[in-house]
């Protein structure tokens, strides 16, 4: 986002944020304040004086840090603006990568049997165990990682993967360093900004100082050159990726845990996607030999079985994984969460034990593959229309390539002409400048309609 797009969305929303009722000094009766309180004057954009009073408290530096709004929101601010300028259009949104088919019915009937539970007095439950119930971590372990030496107690359930990588943030503190690829789920490098991890953004690069990019591009085959890459603490690697759609495969796993182990860096790896795999590449990092001494994996319900609204996920911290003075990294995650967290939701819970049984998974897999067909749709509207297209295969994002173009602009073309929503590859980092990530979530029809209208634009 350019600066003079940041500075005119700053002034609008706070000039609305000082016009609002409660600052309107003309209507209400106002005290004098003390003398030690602060009190500044304010013009708004109409010119009319308002005090405001300002509390003594200093705003956190390391939020301060962060550029504009988080990628999604400020996706969605620009639709419905668009909405605005067009308020018959039917946008169509690809944007922000939000699950569209409804939850299979197994699921949702043992949600709701666990939600009239709660209103009898023998089966009322309140606080659970902060790691999650036993019988669903113990069908994480056997249903994701069966004879990879992962354990019940290995398994922490939570209320979604981002969730779990502020709080793996939280119990790693401000002074560790990090890498990410580049591109990326921005939460990686958003939530280690607000940890005081890095240095300040710096904007001729579009990178934050302090943190290691590693470049995956299609150059590379989306899988870093680690010999280029500086030695972290910390590693956060996803795969399937979001936003390139890419999986690593065996061998660049090896390589990636064989680096993390010489450096003695600890891979935070996201497995978010591992469901819409094709290829025959890992689904989890524990199958590569060694990786439960230096990794820890988070997943997600919310791709898999329509859980962005609902929220579960879980992360897995094994035993093997020891701070350098020998401290079990689980032992703090387990502190962290009984600190900051109170467990997932019982109803959430009960929902994820039904997506484990095997009516569950068969329709997990149906609701994915639905996705999948989307992606093929996706994938061959772009390439037709001679665009060098990646991802689609094992996870539900295509990567198109736009060389030379500005990724907003594009965005914005696209928005523009079609009145579908995209994301700016930019937004995940440098490294996708160029690029748009086009999600396969969507209901077919819009799917369909969407790749007319591409098709239209692009003929
Ligand atoms: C790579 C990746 N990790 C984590 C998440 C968040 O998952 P959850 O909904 O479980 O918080 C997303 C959501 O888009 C994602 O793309």
């Amino acid at each position: 986002m350019s600066l003079s797009h940041w500075l005119s969305t700053s002034i609008s929303s706070s000039s609305a944020f000082l016009s609002s009722p409660i600052f309107n000094s003309r209507n209400q009766h106002v005290c004098l304040p003390p003398k030690d309180l602060v009190i500044c004057r304010c013009v708004t954009a109409s010119q009319e004086e308002k005090t405001v009073f300002k509390t003594k408290v200093s705003r956190n530096v390391n939020i301060a840090k962060l550029q504009a709004g988080y990628l999604f929101p400020e996706v969605a601010r620009r639709r419905n603006a668009h909405l605005q300028k067009y308020p018959d259009a039917r946008v169509i949104s690809l944007g922000i990568g939000d699950t569209t088919e409804p939850i299979p019915e197994v699921i949702t009937s043992a949600m709701a049997e666990r939600s009239q539970e709660l209103s009898t007095f023998e089966k009322y439950s309140g606080y659970g165990a902060e790691q999650g119930e036993k019988p669903l971590r113990s069908a994480i372990a056997s249903t994701f990682y069966d004879g990879l030496g992962i354990e019940e107690d290995d398994i922490f359930v939570s209320d979604g993967a981002k969730c779990d990588i502020s709080r793996l943030q939280v119990m790693f503190g401000s002074e560790v360093t990090m890498a990410v690829q580049d591109p990326s789920y921005p939460a990686y490098v958003d939530s280690s900004v607000i940890m005081g991890q890095t240095g300040q953004f710096q904007k001729d690069v579009e990178k934050y100082a302090k943190i290691e990019y590693m470049r995956c591009t299609p150059d590379n085959g989306f899988f870093p050159d680690l010999s280029t890459v500086s030695k972290t603490d910390i590693i956060f690697f996803c795969s399937p990726n979001n936003p390139t759609g890419a999986a690593a495969t065996r061998d660049q796993l090896i390589q990636l845990v064989k680096f993390a182990k010489d450096n003695g860096s600890i891979i935070i790896y996201d497995s978010a996607y591992a469901f819409y795999m094709s290829d025959d590449n890992p689904r989890s990092i524990f199958e590569i030999p060694g990786a439960k001494e230096v990794a820890i994996e988070t997943s997600s319900f919310s791709k898999y079985a329509g859980f962005t609204g609902v929220r579960l996920g879980w992360t897995v911290i094994p035993k093997q994984l020891l701070f350098s003075d020998g401290f079990p990294v689980a032992r703090d995650f387990n502190r962290i969460v009984s600190t900051c967290f109170n467990g997932a939701s019982n109803i959430s819970q009960a929902g994820g034990l039904a997506c484990l049984s095997a009516e569950g998974l068969k329709a997990m897999h149906e609701v994915v593959g639905f996705y999948k067909e989307n992606t093929n749709i996706i994938v061959d509207t772009f390439n037709s229309l001679g665009f060098k297209v990646y991802g689609g295969k094992n996870g539900p994002y295509v990567w198109v390539h736009f060389p030379g173009q500005s990724s907003w602009d594009v965005f914005s073309e696209i928005l523009e002409k079609t009145h579908v929503v995209t994301t700016p590859g930019s937004g995940f980092g440098p490294g996708g400048e160029g690029f748009i990530r086009v999600s396969a979530f969507g209901h077919r029809d819009n799917i369909l309609e969407a790749c007319r209208r591409f098709r239209q634009l692009y003929k």
